[in-house]
């Protein structure tokens, strides 16, 4: 259920139509080189993947350099899932949940977050097809390919990407395991855990 690139099939068929032009003029001069204009702008997938590296990124440098430096390394402060309470640090996927509702309240025109199959935070279920379709996608893929799909959702359509989120480390496994919340208990290393769904209007 892949999305054909939009501007690739407009360019395509730019192409088809200038063609099928000289054809008619019956011109019989070697036709010169039609090269079909660049794309301008970005495409909804180029947008989604772009917007997707930022937020992984993000989420990367904050694990690395916030939560395993101070908690692992330096053992100055934990990370814990109660923070406010325990005055840690905010879990990675919480940090990603608190920065997807901020840009929400902002109301930029897209949508994001981290949702599973097997959610921890009911909030991080998938409700839409496309998210349960995509999620199970990038799951059965083992992580190795996106997932894209057009959908229409109260009458407005959406290009919908998921993207799979993976226990990179045993720490992800033994948590999520663990957790007294999680409906999955037998996570292993490099399994896909979820996705990030970003969600654009068209
Ligand atoms: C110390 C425990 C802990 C660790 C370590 C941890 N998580 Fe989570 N994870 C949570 C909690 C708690 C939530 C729910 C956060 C929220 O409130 O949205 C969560 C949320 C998630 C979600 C969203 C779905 C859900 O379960 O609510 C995904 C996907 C996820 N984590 C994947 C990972 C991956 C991949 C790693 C390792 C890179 C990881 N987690 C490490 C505790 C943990």
């Amino acid at each position: 259920m892949t999305t054909p690139h939009k501007k690739l099939v407009l360019g395509t068929a730019f192409l088809a139509s200038v063609v099928l032009v000289a054809g008619l003029t019956g011109c019989n001069k070697p036709a010169a080189p039609v090269a079909a204009p660049p794309p301008a702008g970005f495409t909804p997938k180029q947008m989604a993947d772009g917007l997707f590296a930022v937020m992984s990124s993000d989420r990367a440098v904050y694990t690395k350099n916030v939560v395993a430096r101070l908690q692992n390394d330096e053992k100055v402060i934990k990370a814990s899932e109660h923070w406010k309470d325990e005055k840690a640090l905010p879990l990675p996927a919480q940090m990603f949940r608190m920065g997807a509702e901020a840009v929400a309240e902002k109301n930029p025109g897209f949508t994001y977050g981290l949702l599973s199959l097997w959610p921890i935070n009911k909030q991080n279920t998938p409700k839409t097809d496309a998210e349960k379709t995509g999620l199970k996608f990038v799951s059965d893929s083992g992580g190795k390919t996106n997932y894209y799909a057009e959908e229409t959702l109260g009458g407005k359509k959406y290009f919908t990407a998921v993207y799979a989120d993976v226990a990179v480390s045993k720490a992800c496994v033994s948590c999520h395991n663990g957790h007294k919340d999680s409906p999955r208990t037998d996570f292993k290393l490099e399994d896909v855990m979820g996705g990030v769904v970003i969600r654009l209007p068209l």
